[in-house]
């Protein structure tokens, strides 16, 4: 049997080595369903072979065998009304060519893939042909999921991917950083000669696989690139619950002190319950969802709470135990946090020491003398040296006392309105000298429209000082 078929595999290796030269097709013809195929044969140079008639074969399997168009230049073209190709298999050229017999299918089926033979009739050499295989490529669907599961210890199917109706098969891959298994792709042949695929991923899943990144990569000789399906695994589990806030220095009347019960479930922890293990709650004892409060601490206390969280899975519950002192645990070594707190405590005092003197001396001066917020750069070089190339920086000086809040111009004029004799002044009297250049016009000018605000400046100081 074995030897027979290997046998008569070596006979067609060697007719087709030897002929397949003279008959020349295209090995491979590809194709989607719904398109039109041409498949070409020629027999160039047949020098001194007589060709009497051309035929093509299709073999869908080996097993079957069927006559789709057949040319004979007396009596012309047939197509059998047998073939499964009648009414859309033609012969390009009307009529066609010994030499050129090419055919094309229209509306091409993927029941249509197959071995399609160009058969010559030749004389004396007998029949001489070219083989051309259609392979059909049908683009599948391709569809990924996650499945929703609860944690537990056996492994379970928590995502599945599968790619419908392709041809060829389509290769499903997975990646992801979990540990689990893939399992063998399921395959299912359908009718029409495409095959679905069925890959899923197993794993035992724990709470902390919940969200875990998944992705099905599913690849296909129709598609350029794979397609990628990036999933998060759901899993489900009870509330994993833990007790804060207990710093085992809960002393007779301290009042500031809480336990926050901290829970953690999915689907979400849905209720909180707050118990003793005495089953007494005790009277100073405030609880308000995951949080319990105690007003002010005493012997009541001096118990175990428990907190009991569920969600729609199940409860998880924690469990702490209240030692209550008499007095506050002895304090150790000040810690690096202490230390920096009192550090901080030191450099606000001092920084506030220093605004209340800036604020002071700033008062003092408003009422003493010319305000020290007048711009003084700027005259030095007036009134010094470099006059003529001080342009600018007269101008500039000029806007910035148009930017002077009103209050502080009548201040200053005050002063000087009263010629009370203010050590400023003498001190520098390049800014009388200023003055005089023209620069207090504008202030005169403010000073006439701004009565009221002048009255209130010149009232505040004398209050505070
Ligand atoms: C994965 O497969 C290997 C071998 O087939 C098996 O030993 C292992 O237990 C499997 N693991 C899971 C999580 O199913
Ligand atoms: C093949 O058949 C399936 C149903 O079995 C259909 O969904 C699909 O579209 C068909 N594909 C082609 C290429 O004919
Ligand atoms: C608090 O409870 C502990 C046992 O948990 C007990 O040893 C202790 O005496 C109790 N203290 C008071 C003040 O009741």
């Amino acid at each position: 049997m074995k030897m027979s078929g290997l046998f008569s595999a070596l006979i067609l290796l060697i007719i087709q080595g030897a002929l397949a030269q003279r008959v020349k097709v295209e090995p491979e013809v590809v194709s989607y369903p719904g398109q039109t195929v041409t498949l070409r044969c020629q027999f160039p140079n047949p020098g001194e072979t007589q060709l009497t008639q051309v035929s093509w074969i299709f073999e869908r399997t080996d097993m079957e065998r069927t006559n789709i168009a057949v040319f004979h230049p007396g009596f012309g073209v047939n197509y059998p009304t047998t073939s499964p190709l009648v009414g859309r298999v033609s012969f390009i050229s009307v009529p066609p060519s010994l030499d050129n017999p090419s055919i094309q299918i229209k509306d091409v089926k993927m029941t249509d893939e197959g071995r399609y033979i160009c058969e010559y009739a030749t004389y004396p050499s007998g029949n001489e042909q070219g083989v051309s295989s259609l392979v059909m490529l049908a683009k599948p669907m391709n569809t990924a999921t996650t499945v929703k599961v609860t944690a537990g210890k056996t492994p379970v199917i928590v995502a599945s991917c599968e790619s419908s109706n392709g041809r060829p098969a389509a290769t499903i891959s997975w990646s992801t950083p979990l540990n689990g298994n893939v399992t063998t792709p399921r395959t299912t042949n359908n009718p029409n000669n495409t095959v679905s695929v069925q890959s899923s991923y197993m794993l035992a899943p724990q709470p902390s696989d919940n969200g875990k990144d998944i992705s099905c990569v599913v690849s296909h000789r129709t598609m350029s690139q794979p397609e990628i399906f990036p999933m998060k695994l759901n899993v489900e589990y009870p509330p994993q619950v833990q007790i804060k806030g207990y710093d085992d220095n809960w002393y007779k009347g301290r009042t500031n002190a809480f336990l926050i019960c901290q829970a953690d479930g999915n689907p979400a922890p849905t209720t909180f319950t707050w118990k003793t293990l005495s089953g007494l709650m005790p009277e100073t004892v405030q609880v308000q969802e995951n949080r319990l409060a105690v007003q002010k601490v005493d012997d009541t206390i001096n118990t175990t709470f428990i907190c009991e969280v569920r969600n729609s899975l199940g409860s998880g519950r924690d469990q702490v135990a209240v030692f209550v002192r008499e007095f506050p645990r002895p304090k150790g070594v000040p810690t690096g946090g202490v230390i920096a707190g009192i550090l901080c405590v030191i450099i606000l005092v001092a920084l506030i020491a220093t605004i209340i003197v800036i604020v002071r001396k700033r008062q003092r001066k408003n009422s003493d003398g010319p305000p020290t917020h007048k711009p003084p750069p700027p005259m030095k070089t007036h009134s010094y040296s470099d006059r003529p190339s001080s342009r600018a920086s007269l101008s500039e000086s000029q806007f910035m006392y148009h930017e002077e809040p009103m209050t502080d111009l009548s201040a200053y004029h005050d002063d000087k309105d009263h010629h009370e004799p203010s050590p400023f002044s003498k001190q520098t009297p390049e800014k009388d000298d200023r003055d005089e250049d023209g620069l207090m016009g504008d202030v005169d000018g403010y000073y006439v429209t701004s009565s009221a605000s002048r009255g209130s400046s010149f009232m505040s100081p004398a209050v505070i000082v």
